[in-house]
């Protein structure tokens, strides 16, 4: 128990280094109740994590012609992602360079401009601020430092990436470390089968490390562990995974697709920019990840068949992928305010599949639609259980637990200030192939 009042202290700098302390004496313990709470640390990790991390945005295909643009919001921020007319995606800050305003409030669509609803002040497609009504009578305006301030943005894979961070090194080229398993499944030329928003009454924290560790998964998740091998220990499965990795390259048409690399969170290749890629064995007689086993969709880009494995992957601190031969799954983790987060699944299959005929909506999403709400249902019982000022952190899983573990000492860090990154580990991750790609 902690050895004060908390309501004795303010919520500041000097409590949140003294947590961290405490927090560090057992770094094998889950986190303290303090970083899910405390307004300080949310407003502190916003600036130190969520402004320097690089964060999923959306696919290409929601940008097709000049003048599409779509929104991405994270906590009380909103940016503009637009197809400019020049071709190039440009990330704007949805705020107004006069008084502040939200300069487009709706999701999606086309715009010629986009028109700040408040005094009318008019922006291209590009952010550049076009016109500000009877403005020229001020001395000195100067149009061209008035656009919409911007954002950095990365693309590959299809994938659009932003970072609040104007330093920030360019992600494209991370992501690059993961061509030989992700270019194979074509997701640039992919179409977006289904998305879906599950809010969670919880810290950001508690939603992503629970996506972090699938020790939960034989408890919560009875259907995905029927399918899916992730949720055994390593040596229970060892065998079914060298297997699937032998056949894998055969089976699909795919070489290199076995291959394992790890760069997240300490380890990734810079801050905020983590690398990730494994793959999995499925149980024998599930050749995706559908109910009974069945294919679900058209191959995706270069696959030629199954292996019964699928491919798994992180891009940055809060985007994910589980990636079968015919049909892919990202998950966002998004923080809206400090009890509360969304998860964002999509659903990717290949672009000239058509619903109804090639795919079944309803059956491409059960798996991981049912799932997801099993998630909905222990993120919002853990949220609510760490709540109670008794709340003691227990022992974490040594490998179970593995990876919430290297996220939370990522974290920490980055809380104190320190972004700096550190050299791969040799300690080995979880479902480690005998190479190491990259
Ligand atoms: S706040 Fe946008 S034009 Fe005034
Ligand atoms: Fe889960």
């Amino acid at each position: 128990m902690q050895n004060f009042l908390a309501s004795d202290r303010d919520d500041g700098l000097a409590l949140m280094r003294e947590q961290i302390a405490l927090q560090r004496r057992d770094p094998d313990a889950a986190p303290a109740r303090y970083f899910y709470h405390s307004p300080f640390v949310y407003r502190r990790e916003l600036e130190t994590i969520m402004f320097r991390s690089w964060h999923y945005a959306g696919h290409v295909s929601q940008l097709a012609q000049a003048g599409d643009y779509f929104l991405f919001e994270l906590a009380d921020e909103s940016v503009i992602l637009a197809r400019g007319d020049d071709g190039r995606i440009h990330g704007l800050i949805n705020s107004c360079r006069h008084r502040g305003s939200r300069v487009c409030e709706a999701q999606a669509g086309n715009r010629k401009t986009f028109v700040c609803p408040y005094h009318g002040w008019v922006y291209e497609r590009d952010g550049a601020l076009r016109a500000a009504r009877a403005m020229e009578c001020l001395q000195g305006f100067e149009k061209e430092k008035l656009g919409l301030k911007k954002v950095r943005v990365a693309v590959r894979f299809g994938l659009i990436f932003i970072n609040f961070d104007a330093g920030a090194a360019d992600f494209a080229a991370h992501m690059a470390l993961l061509d030989r398993q992700m270019a194979p499944y074509r997701l640039e030329r992919a179409k977006i089968a289904h998305r879906q928003t599950y809010p969670v009454d919880a810290n950001w924290k508690i939603a992503l490390g629970n996506y972090l560790e699938c020790y939960h998964c034989q408890t919560a998740h009875r259907l995905y562990s029927r399918i899916h091998s992730f949720k055994s220990l390593e040596h229970e499965v060892a065998e079914l995974n060298r297997a699937m990795w032998a056949r894998s390259a055969g089976s699909t048409g795919v070489p290199g697709l076995e291959q394992s690399l790890y760069r997240i969170f300490r380890e990734a290749p810079a801050f905020g920019a983590c690398v990730y890629t494994s793959r999995y064995a499925l149980f024998p007689g599930f050749k995706t990840g559908s109910a009974d086993g069945a294919p679900l969709a058209p191959l995706m880009g270069d696959f030629r068949g199954f292996d019964e494995g699928a491919g798994d992957f992180q891009f940055g601190p809060l985007a994910y992928m589980l990636n079968y031969p015919d049909h892919c799954v990202l998950f966002r983790y998004v923080p809206r305010a400090i009890d509360k987060a969304d998860m964002e699944i999509v659903w990717f299959v290949r672009g000239d599949a058509r619903e109804g005929i090639d795919y079944d909506r309803e059956q491409l999403i059960s798996v991981w639609h049912q799932t997801t709400l099993e998630d909905k249902r222990i993120m919002d019982a853990n949220a609510r259980g760490v709540r109670s000022h008794f709340y003691e952190p227990g022992p974490q899983h040594p490998q179970f637990e593995d990876t919430p573990r290297r996220f939370f000492d990522w974290y920490l860090h980055a809380l104190e200030g320190d972004f700096s990154v550190t050299e791969p580990s040799t300690r080995a991750h979880r479902t480690s192939s005998v190479e190491t790609a990259g």
